[in-house]
């Protein structure tokens, strides 16, 4: 039966981290997949997040299934920390999912059970995953412009037109903050006209949210969310735990569906739960509980507030600590764009045949749109960074 098949193409992110391991240079650098670094280049677990291993590991009684939903605590928890009180809780539904990814899966058979022609735009260029993941799962997809990138500029009145054209009904998928890849975000002004355009076309928002607390901060960071909730009458929220809390293996994340009344919501709340049993039946505990203890305390919360503050202030500096080094090394080229990304993405703003020079002449890894992840830059490399940049301009 096998003998049909024909090989996969290997994932344009992931695929990156086996090529880079794989690489005997020791002046290679890593700026693929969404992973923080630290100016050691490496990715530590938190701090806070061994405190609260620790705790968990001392008290948990047993391994029991959790259900469909997992941690109530933890779904309560997380809920507020992106909702607070925008709206009223009775017409919120939130679930624990692993990971981010599977907060999209489960909104996708959410959606396709409710209108199974469902319509979905997402922002172009978007995560190179929502068309594979999001249009794999039965959506049909359209795309709305986003990233201008001879000006390296949000294209905010396309995208506006765009979604104006879009027929009552449909999903606009829209990231929350640090779009990826292009580290590009609406501004509070911005964000006002998009809800408006929604409301008016009466559109579902549909907010992945990967990289809550790495743009602004967690107060600013929650804003498209909480005004869009203040707006519409339903909407989806994807979240995910990998960065923020630096949980990426263990697969923590939500889905939050915001219904029209509490009525409603009981429904959406059935169905989400009966498709996560078809799915994946439960989530898995370990990343979830801890960081429920660590939101459910107000000291863990503090630190890990604290740490989430210096994963983004580190990041912050890494666009302009580039951008100055390649204005010495690369002197009439102007990568000014590299200051105004917010988050771990931007686009370097090079060709294809310039991300594979730069692999293999260099041992610089990239996807190859040329989206770099900013936290593998550290100025131990940046030199070395540059110059080879420069070397394939
Ligand atoms: C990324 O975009 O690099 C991250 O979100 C990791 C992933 O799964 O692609």
């Amino acid at each position: 039966m096998f003998e049909s098949l024909e090989p996969a193409a290997a994932d344009a992110i992931l695929g990156l981290i086996g090529e880079h391991r794989a690489d005997p240079r020791s002046e290679k650098i890593d700026l693929g997949v969404g992973v923080y670094r630290n100016e050691a280049g490496e990715t530590p677990v938190l701090k806070v997040v061994k405190k609260a291993e620790h705790r968990l590991l001392g008290t948990q009684t047993s391994k029991a299934y959790i259900g469909t939903a997992g941690d109530p605590a933890f779904n309560a928890a997380m809920q507020e920390l992106v909702f607070a009180d925008a709206v009223s809780a009775d017409r919120l539904v939130t679930i624990q999912t692993p990971g981010g990814s599977a907060s999209l899966r489960v909104a996708a058979g959410l959606l396709l059970r409710a209108n199974k022609d469902a319509v979905l735009w997402v922002s172009d260029p978007t995560w190179n995953n929502h068309t594979p993941l999001l249009g794999g799962a039965g959506l049909n997809l359209k795309t709305y412009p986003y990233y201008d990138a001879a000006s390296h500029s949000l294209r905010c009145d396309a995208m506006l037109t765009a979604l104006r054209g879009a027929t009552p009904g449909d999903v606009a998928l829209l990231h929350a903050c640090c779009h990826n890849p292009s580290g590009l975000d609406p501004s509070e002004e911005q964000w006002r006209e998009i809800a408006d355009v929604i409301v008016e076309r009466e559109l579902v928002p549909f907010v992945d949210m990967a990289y809550l607390g790495f743009a602004n901060g967690l107060a600013s960071d929650v804003f498209a969310v909480r005004h869009l909730a203040s707006k519409v009458p339903e909407m989806l929220v994807s979240t995910s735990c990998s960065k923020n809390f630096g949980l990426y293996r263990d697969r923590v994340g939500t889905l939050t569906v915001l219904a029209a009344d509490a009525d409603s919501r009981a429904v959406v709340d059935s169905q989400v739960n009966s498709f996560v049993r078809t799915m994946y039946s439960v989530p898995p505990d370990h990343g979830a509980a801890v960081v429920s203890i660590i939101l459910n305390d107000p000291q863990l919360r503090a630190e890990w507030v604290e740490e989430l503050d210096e994963m983004r202030e580190r990041l912050s500096g890494m666009g302009s600590l580039l951008h100055a080094a390649l204005q010495e090394k690369a002197p009439g080229h102007d990568f000014s764009h590299l200051l105004h990304s917010k988050g771990m993405f931007c686009f370097l703003g090079v060709t294809p045949a310039q991300v594979n020079r730069l692999k293999q002449d260099f041992g610089v890894y990239m996807v190859g749109s040329s989206r770099i992840n900013v936290a593998g830059i550290t100025p131990g490399n940046v030199d070395y960074l540059a110059s080879s940049i420069a070397a394939v301009l």
